[in-house]
């Protein structure tokens, strides 16, 4: 189960996110894959607007985990942003407490996931963004869990992208 969506400006990008916010509840776990300047922390910006972050959201690449409140759909969340790029061993990721950030009260966004493969769940999202540059980017959702089907089919028919 995939959505494809294009993104020509970086507003665009971080409307898809704020627009899955929308969707979006405790416990769920986004991954967020792209290349270096794809869009990933756009995209997460977006998600945390969605989620009425207050403040700037700035990129976690050296502070590895950012953690913010917010709301979704009325209930009180906690986000949290992660960036596992300066990460070099799959362990550091238990040692940074990753498996602390998949409970039920948390949304949680991982820039760079790959390194933690073996901690992610299974239901997760993925978000995939291809392009960098002034380029459009191609992005991709998609889930192996089958519970996102409704979710995803939602924010393709509502998507203004
Ligand atoms: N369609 C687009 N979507 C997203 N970003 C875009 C787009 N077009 C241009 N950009 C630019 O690309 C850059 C994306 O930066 P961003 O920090 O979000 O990337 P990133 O994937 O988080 O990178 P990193 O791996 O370094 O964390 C921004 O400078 C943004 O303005
Ligand atoms: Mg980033």
């Amino acid at each position: 189960m995939e959505q494809r969506f294009t993104s020509i400006t970086v507003e665009d990008t971080r409307e898809l996110g704020k627009q899955l916010a929308g969707f979006l509840c405790g416990g769920d776990v986004v991954a967020l894959i792209g290349d270096l300047g794809a869009g990933k922390t756009a995209f997460a910006q977006g998600v945390g607007e969605g989620l009425a972050i207050v403040g700037p959201m700035t990129s976690p690449t050296f502070t590895l985990i950012h953690e913010y409140n917010g709301q979704a759909n009325g209930t009180e969340i906690r986000l949290v942003h992660m960036d596992l790029y300066r990460l070099q061993h799959p362990e550091e990721a238990e040692v940074i407490g990753i498996e602390d950030s998949f409970v039920e009260d948390t949304i949680c966004l991982i820039e760079w996931p790959k390194i933690a493969e073996d901690y992610l769940p299974d239901d997760r999202l993925n978000v995939e963004i291809h392009g960098s540059g002034e380029m459009p980017r191609e992005i991709i959702v998609y889930s192996n869990d089958s519970r996102w089907e409704q979710r995803l089919n939602f924010l393709a028919n509502n998507r203004r992208l």
